[in-house]
């Protein structure tokens, strides 16, 4: 079936992109602070929306124009709806999405701090971790037509690594965010183009602390050694730190007013895949991306505060 996105700008040639993840249902909800063990806070604010790191990163990317097709699995319940409803309003292709017959979709727990904006999470995957070789079976077409494939480290682990040694034979580029950590074999690292950690993942994977530049690259080599070809390590307010091609720099974020940081890295990646798949180098899209990520951390909630392609480039101009 073919698809138009409407978000797409018409002079873009953008390549066909797949992303392969979780989707859950995010539960947040604002508090004073965030409780500690035995304590009960009453929150200000309570907001159900679609989540989970595979959805966010594919919602980011269709919203910033990419030829996305998102790959995931649910229940057949009523929270799968709500990602249902999310994909019908926003006009993306819903033909692979899997279902599980008896387990329930995903949800997660999300706490933020309403003055720091610091958030605690708990996810129950749920269906998305019930992932089966007979579905990644099903996909193989569509990574071989992908020019990248974008994955997480919420869904079931066999699948995801079915999905990299597919794309390797076929010779689609995999970028892997290593997103929530959770130990990667070195054959399955062999088969990566490109990992996206954030600074803690980046430190549980390699060993080194990244709190420097020189520490950056000193974690961006221990990844080299193991394939990957290149690196982006994703600092918070400090920026993003690129290793491709030679160059290693860290490029700064904007400078904006945060009010829920929760999915900046999934924004990020978004933003990062569609640049990419547009040709921009990493640089370029580095900055794409991190304006993205900007907007979507001035607005509450995941999936819900990504932006469209016009209010980044609007974003892009001003800044
Ligand atoms: P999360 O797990 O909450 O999704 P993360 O830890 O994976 O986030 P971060 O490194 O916190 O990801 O953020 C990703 C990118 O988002 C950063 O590289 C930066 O470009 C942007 N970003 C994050 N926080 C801010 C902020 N306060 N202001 C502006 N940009 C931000
Ligand atoms: O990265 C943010 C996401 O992580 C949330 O949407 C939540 O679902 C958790 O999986």
């Amino acid at each position: 079936m073919l698809y138009f996105n409407k978000y797409a700008k018409g002079n873009n040639m953008s390549s066909k992109v797949t992303v392969f993840g979780s989707f859950v249902v995010d539960l947040m909800a604002r508090t004073p602070h965030l409780p500690v063990p035995a304590e009960t806070v009453k929150g200000s604010l309570f907001k159900m929306g679609a989540g989970g790191k595979g959805f966010n990163q594919c919602v980011a990317a269709h919203k910033a124009g990419a030829d996305v097709t998102m790959v995931t699995k649910m229940g057949r319940d009523s929270f799968a709806n709500v990602a249902l409803d999310v994909m019908d309003e926003l006009g993306m292709p819903k033909d692979h999405i899997f279902f599980n017959e008896k387990d329930a979709t995903g949800i997660a727990l999300i706490l933020v701090d309403e003055g720091s904006s610091q958030n605690e999470i708990v996810i129950v995957p749920g269906a998305c971790a019930t992932i089966t070789k007979e579905d990644t079976d099903s996909i193989e077409e569509l990574i071989r037509e992908s020019e990248y494939v974008l994955l997480q480290l919420e869904v079931n682990q066999d699948a995801n690594e079915r999905v990299i040694d597919c794309a390797w034979k076929n010779g689609t580029k995999v970028i892997l965010n290593t997103a929530p950590y959770s130990p990667v074999s070195d054959e399955c690292l062999s088969k990566v183009y490109m990992v996206t950690p954030n600074e803690v993942e980046a430190e549980e994977m390699t060993g080194v602390k990244v709190d420097s530049l020189e520490a950056a690259k000193e974690a961006a080599a221990v990844f080299r050694q193991k394939g990957v070809q290149k690196v982006v390590i994703t600092l918070g307010s400090r920026g993003v730190f690129i290793s491709a091609d030679g160059r290693e720099e860290i490029v700064p974020c904007f400078r904006v007013d945060a009010v829920d940081t929760t999915g900046a890295g999934d924004a990020f990646n978004g933003g990062f895949l569609t640049a990419l798949a547009e040709g921009k180098d990493e640089w370029e899209a580095a900055k794409f991306a991190s304006a993205l990520a900007a907007i979507s951390v001035t607005r509450m909630g995941t999936t819900p505060s990504m932006p469209t392609r016009t209010e980044v480039d609007a974003f892009l101009n001003e800044h």
